[in-house]
C-alpha cells in the first residue's frame, strides 16, 4: 500500500514552485510530495530526497524512476541536513518540505512495532542501525523517566500507573513485543476504571494510543532532531525560499510554532498567520490527515 500524501495541493501551492527550482524533501517516504514537486518544477528542477529509512529510499527510487537524474537520494536523519546540502553542493535551495512522522508502509507492513493493533517486535526506529529500540526503552529506563516520557510525549493521564505496571511486568520477563505492552496498558486502565471491557476506550481512543506515540517520539528523539533541523533548514534556504512543515500532534506542532515565532522578522516571515488544516473530504478519506497542520515560512 502506497502512503497517501497529506495536504498535498496545499503544500505545493504554499511552496510557490516554478520550473527549474531546487527543493529538499526531508521526509521522502513514499515520495507522494516529491513526485508533485518534481512535476511542478519540470523540466529541470532538482530534488534532494532525504529519509532515515533505507527501505523508504528504495521504494522512493522506484516511484521517482521516471525523473532520472533530477533526484538525489540521501539516506540519513534530517538532523544532518546542513551537512548533506554542503557535501552535495545542492542549491540554491528554493523550497524545503518536512512531513513528519511515519509513512503508511512503515506502520502497516514493516513489522517495526509502531502499531498497537499488531503483534510485532517493539522496535519503532525509523532508521534501524545501532540505535536504541522501543524494547530497550521499555526494559531499561527508570520508572520516573518512563513516567516523564509517557506524560510529556504522549500526554498520557495514567503515565505514573503505567510506568509502575511496566516495571513490575518486566521484573518477571522482558517486554519485547507490542502485544505484551498493550496488555500492561489495558490491565492498568481496566483496574483504574474498574472496567470489565476487553478494551476500555478512552475519549474515542484505544488506551495504548498515547503510550505508543510517546515511545516512538522517545526512540527517535523526534523533538530533539526537529529542534536541530529547523534552524539548518532556514540556514540553507536562499532568500525568498520557503519551508513547509506538516505536523501530526500538538507536541511537534508546538516546537515548529515556537521556532517560527522566535525567528519571525529576524530570518523569516510567516506565509500564513494560522496553520493550514485538512478539509473534511480529505480526513474522511484518510483519517491520519485529521490532526495534520501545515505551517509555512519564507526566508527573508
Ligand atoms: C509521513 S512520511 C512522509 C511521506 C511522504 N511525504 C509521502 O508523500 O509519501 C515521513 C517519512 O519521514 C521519515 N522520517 C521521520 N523522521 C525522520 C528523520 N528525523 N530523518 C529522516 N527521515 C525521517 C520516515 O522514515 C518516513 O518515511
Amino acid at each position: 500500500m502506497r502512503h497517501v500524501p497529506v495536504l498535498l495541493s496545499e503544500t505545493i501551492e504554499a511552496l510557490k514552485l516554478k520550473s527549474g527550482m531546487h527543493v529538499i524533501d526531508c521526509t521522502l517516504g513514499d515520495a507522494g510530495h516529491a513526485e508533485a514537486i518534481l512535476e511542478a518544477t519540470a523540466p529541470n528542477g532538482k530534488l534532494l530526497g532525504v529519509d532515515a529509512d533505507p527501505e523508504a529510499i528504495l521504494r522512493a527510487k522506484q516511484f521517482l524512476y521516471r525523473f532520472g537524474d533530477r533526484v538525489v537520494f540521501v539516506r540519513d536523519n534530517f538532523s544532518g541536513l546542513g551537512e548533506s546540502v554542503s557535501r552535495l553542493a545542492f542549491g540554491p535551495v528554493h523550497g524545503i518540505i518536512m512531513d513528519l512522522g511515519w509513512s503508511s508502509p512503515q506502520f502497516e507492513e514493516r513489522g517495526r512495532g509502531f502499531s498497537f493493533q499488531k503483534d510485532e517486535p517493539l522496535d519503532m526506529r525509523y532508521g534501524g542501525g545501532e540505535s536504541t529500540t522501543a524494547a530497550d526503552v521499555v526494559n531499561v529506563t527508570r520508572e520516573d523517566e518512563l513516567e516523564r516520557i509517557f506524560r510529556e510525549y504522549g500526554e498520557e493521564k495514567l503515565s505514573k500507573e503505567i510506568a509502575r505496571a511496566m516495571i513490575e511486568k518486566r521484573r518477571i520477563a522482558p517486554i519485547i513485543r507490542t502485544v505484551q505492552l498493550v496488555e500492561v496498558i489495558l490491565e492498568t486502565y481496566k483496574k483504574k476504571l474498574q472496567s470489565k471491557k476487553d478494551v476500555p476506550w478512552v475519549g474515542g481512543l484505544h488506551p495504548a494510543t498515547k503510550v505508543f506515540q510517546a515511545l516512538r517520539i522517545a526512540v527517535n528523539n523526534e523533538y530533539g532532531v526537529l529542534e536541530k533541523a529547523l534552524p539548518q533548514a532556514i540556514n540553507v534556504l536562499a532568500p525568498s525560499g520557503r519551508l513547509a512543515v506538516i505536523t501530526f500532534h500538538s507536541g511537534e506542532d508546538r516546537i515548529v510554532k515556537h521556532f517560527f515565532k522566535h525567528q519571525e522578522h529576524k530570518t523569516i516571515r510567516m506565509v500564513y498567520k494560522k496553520p493550514i488544516v485538512c478539509v473534511k473530504e480529505e480526513y474522511e478519506a484518510n483519517p491520519r490527515a485529521r490532526s495534520a497542520k501545515l505551517r509555512v515560512v519564507e526566508k527573508l
